[in-house]
């Protein structure tokens, strides 16, 4: 069986668009590949390495998620990688194959430094400038072939593939070139009209997110600007709102989008029944979600079983790299 291995950031609870932009296609592909799930705590700590709290607080919160979302623990391994320590080794010998300015033209680690500039206004950190090669090792540490991710993690495969390329070129054929398995649904838009849902963002509906929170959610979400009042004619396909629908009420989307454009259908309706359709959708990952969260012990054990199987199975490719590199002394 071919391996895929996936991560997510613990710096929130998990959202409507991780969902669809990647929980849904793991969940899927689980049948088929040896699947790892890593919280990836030793990352998300390189731009909250101030709040050690929040990453904290978060971790078991993301693998709720995961469970919530349908990842089925007796055929997912799901891990949290400072546990995984072989994954740290793997990173500093990787340090040597990746250059400085190669790791600053990552479009990824550009746009995220952007954002954060107040945080590294005093010169950006070794350890987040260097994050794709902990990221790559993550990968590579399990011989995963596929990594199914949102498309904004494209660039961090790429550096993934150069760095095995490399390694192999140097040392002898040791790692697959890991390709990205993309999800089917476009990305899910923010409430707030931006292009992206983000946890920093406050623009998201999560997964834990309760019925009367989704309800006033949709409510102030953004819509078509140009419908003011109910009769005025939408444009469905520029209207956040339409989007959700699409996804979450994809039978009536068509009639919608009609009745919306002929100004039969206004806004605040349009809302009230796309947050039910939204709260129905999630009814069932909210159930998985409780019951799991009401036996914390067994979601641990899970997690502690996760672990142990994930270092057996980079204990073995940290063998053969310490022999390729000629350090198996
Ligand atoms: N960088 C990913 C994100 O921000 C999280 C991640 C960490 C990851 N390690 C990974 C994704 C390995 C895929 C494979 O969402």
């Amino acid at each position: 069986m071919s391996t895929i291995l996936t991560g997510d950031r613990p710096t929130g609870r998990l959202h409507i668009g991780h969902l669809f932009g990647s929980l849904l296609t793991r969940v899927k592909l689980q049948a088929e590949y040896d699947t790892y799930v890593e919280v990836a705590d030793v990352q998300a700590l390189t731009d909250h390495f101030k709040q050690p709290e929040k990453i904290k607080d978060n971790v078991y919160e993301v693998v709720l998620d995961n469970l919530a979302a349908g990842l089925d623990p007796h055929r997912a391994i799901i891990f949290i990688q400072s546990l995984v320590p072989e994954i740290a080794e793997l990173t500093v010998f990787f340090g040597n194959l990746v250059t400085l300015s190669r790791l600053e033209r990552n479009p990824t680690v550009k746009s995220e430094l952007e954002q954060k500039k107040s945080l590294f206004k005093g010169g950006v950190t070794y350890g987040f400038l260097g994050y794709p090669i902990s990221q790559a090792a993550d990968i590579l540490a399990f011989k995963a072939e596929a990594v199914p991710v949102g498309a904004d993690q494209e660039p961090m495969l790429e550096q993934a593939r150069e760095i095995a390329h490399k390694f192999n070129a140097i040392y002898g054929k040791t790692f697959p070139e890991p390709r990205a398995i993309f999800s089917d649904f476009p990305r899910l838009k923010g409430l707030d009209g931006s292009v992206k849902m983000g946890k920093s963002l406050d623009n998201a509906i999560y997964l834990a997110d309760e019925p009367a929170v989704i309800e006033k959610k949709v409510k102030t979400a953004v819509t078509d600007p140009q419908k003011v009042r109910r009769h005025d004619v939408g444009h469905p396909l520029i209207c956040p709102v339409y989007s959700y629908q699409q996804i979450f009420n994809a039978s009536q989307a068509k009639t919608i989008a009609h009745d919306c454009q002929t100004g039969k259908l206004g806004c605040v309706e349009c809302k009230a029944c796309l947050a039910q359709q939204i709260i129905s959708y999630l009814a069932p990952l909210q159930e998985r979600r409780a019951h799991y969260a009401q036996d914390m012990p067994k979601v641990r054990d899970i997690v502690r079983d996760g672990t142990a199987k994930a270092r057996q199975r980079t204990r073995e490719t940290m063998e053969e790299v310490r022999e390729k590199m000629k350090i198996n002394y």
